[in-house]
């Protein structure tokens, strides 16, 4: 099977045209779909209206194993999505209504308009994440995304020899911490230990060299701190040079796959005050 296909930017991410998720669920369809994120990386995948969270749990099934919530809710969480298999990336509570603004589970969603990889802070990383439009906010509230095959490809030479054989710490609290959230309770931080990986891997199934980052980075093995910093600043802003990013201008009903192993994400601001966003995500993960 042929997908049809436009690319979104010069150097990744395509719009497929005529694939429904609730129908195009063959083997030979499932291959086609990975074979185009092989190569692009990030995918929408237009429908008329939402997947429900059946279809959507479904079909990122097809794909991989598929992460399901295993640690205990941050205090106060209410269960508005009732699957263990969908992260609710909305801004709304267990009752439907939008967060207060001095809320700490709001806290924790904002740090996700920091760029970052979805759980990297798992050693089981995640793979694929499949996010679903339900509502959109009028004005901002984008996924805008950078592709770091190319950013480590487009590295200097004497950088990519740096960057040899490094560990990063990847941490989640660091970054809710970084994106404004308060301290988590001991057993929230208990509840998410940090996870070790490589700066750069090489991608399990395009064999592209990628340059791993994310805003849950916390430190690097045998690095000084003031170091790691600085050169995670640097990486940084080379990774999201506007040549590399793609921001994503959302329609309710789209579907968002991205590869967590060749790209970096983050939702754009919105005004989380007056606006629904209601955007649900299932992900996929390593073995
Ligand atoms: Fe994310």
């Amino acid at each position: 099977m042929t997908l049809q296909t436009e690319q979104l930017h010069p150097l990744y991410a395509v719009k497929i045209s005529g694939f429904d998720m609730r129908q195009n669920t063959s083997l030979a369809d499932i291959a086609a779909l990975k074979e185009v994120l092989d190569e692009y990386a990030v995918c929408a995948v237009p429908h008329e209206v939402p997947l429900t969270n059946e279809e959507h749990i479904g079909f990122g099934a097809l794909l991989g194993p598929v992460a399901r919530k295993t640690m205990p809710k941050i205090t106060g969480t209410g269960a508005r999505v009732p699957h263990n298999e969908i992260v609710d990336q909305s801004n709304l509570d267990g009752d439907g209504n939008i967060y207060p603004d001095q809320d700490k589970r709001l806290a924790y969603k904002r740090a996700n308009r920091l760029w970052h990889t979805d759980m990297s802070y798992r050693s089981n990383r995640a793979t694929w994440s499949l996010l679903s439009a339900h509502v959109c906010p009028p004005e901002g509230g984008e996924t805008e995304t950078t592709d770091m095959r190319a950013v480590y490809d487009d590295l200097p030479e004497k950088m990519k020899g740096r960057l040899e054989g490094l560990v990063a710490e990847h941490c989640y609290w660091h970054s809710r911490l970084l994106g404004g959230g308060p301290e988590p309770t001991p057993e929230e931080r208990a509840s998410r230990p940090p996870a070790q990986h490589s700066l750069v891997h090489i991608h399990p199934t395009s064999g592209r060299k990628v340059l791993y980052i994310a805003s849950h980075v916390r430190s690097i093995a045998g690095m000084p701190d003031d170091e790691a910093k600085d050169l995670l600043e640097e990486l940084r802003a080379i990774a999201l040079q506007p040549k590399y990013v793609y921001a994503y201008p959302w329609n309710v009903g789209d579907v968002l796959i991205w590869d967590n192993l060749a790209t970096m994400h983050r939702g754009t601001d919105f005004d989380d005050q007056k606006y629904v966003r209601d955007m649900r995500r299932v992900t996929c993960r390593e073995q």
